[in-house]
């Protein structure tokens, strides 16, 4: 049974699609063993106590160092043995010593189709004013090993979903998170945890 930590940032509608398909049977051999947040205002919080999963806010405001704030987390997956973790909407820039402690253990859910409108600055919202002010007509959402760069890693899953002409950015992302997002990141979990993804030479195969 895989041991997932699932780090958040907000609303946590990612998480709760992990919650859903452990639940229903479309994840299987995962379970979810810690939610982290560094905003104790998210209310993936609120959904993670709703299920029953243990959930914790690490969060650098806490500490004296930016140092102190990555240990207290790199030490907290390592002590609950997490076996993967998923950043779902997690703005936490990843420390690299977690990348080396979990290689390719890590993955991301990002909603564009990488290499378009992702690295430094590209999260959220922006990420769909990014698209829409380009006038790209197909956009989507990206699941990927999480490496020392900024949404650089192995491609797992892609989903496209189209623009339409009367898309604000905020009817764009929940259309790619009801089109896309929900759906490749259980679905690369699933994998995952069924032994079917395999990176070779900086890509992936899923058998
Ligand atoms: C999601 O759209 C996710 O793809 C994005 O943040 C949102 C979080 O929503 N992540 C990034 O932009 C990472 N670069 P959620 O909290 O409801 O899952």
């Amino acid at each position: 049974m895989l041991k997932l930590a699932v780090l958040v940032s907000g609303g946590g509608t990612n998480l709760q699609a992990i919650i859903d398909a452990i639940e229903n049977g479309a994840i299987t051999n995962a379970k979810i063993e810690l939610v982290i947040s560094n905003n104790k205002n998210a209310f993936a919080l609120e959904r993670a106590a709703r299920s029953g999963i243990p959930a914790r806010c690490i969060s650098p405001r806490d500490y004296n160092s930016r140092e102190q704030f990555e240990e207290e987390l790199l030490e907290t997956l390592l002590e609950r043995q997490v076996d993967l973790v998923v950043l779902a909407g997690c703005l936490v820039v990843i420390p690299e010593k977690m990348v080396d402690a979990f290689k390719n253990r890590i993955i991301n859910i990002h909603p564009s189709l990488i290499p378009s409108f992702c690295g430094t600055g590209y999260y959220g919202l922006k990420v769909h004013e990014e698209a829409l002010r380009r006038g790209v007509k197909i956009t989507g959402a990206t699941v990927h090993f999480v490496d020392k760069g900024t949404d650089t890693g192995p491609i797992i899953l892609q989903k496209a979903v189209e623009v339409q002409p009367e898309d604000t950015p905020a009817s764009l992302q929940l259309r790619v998170m009801q089109e896309a997002e929900w759906k490749i990141l259980p679905r690369a979990i699933d994998l995952i945890a069924n032994g079917r993804v395999e990176v070779r030479d900086g890509r992936t195969v899923i058998r």
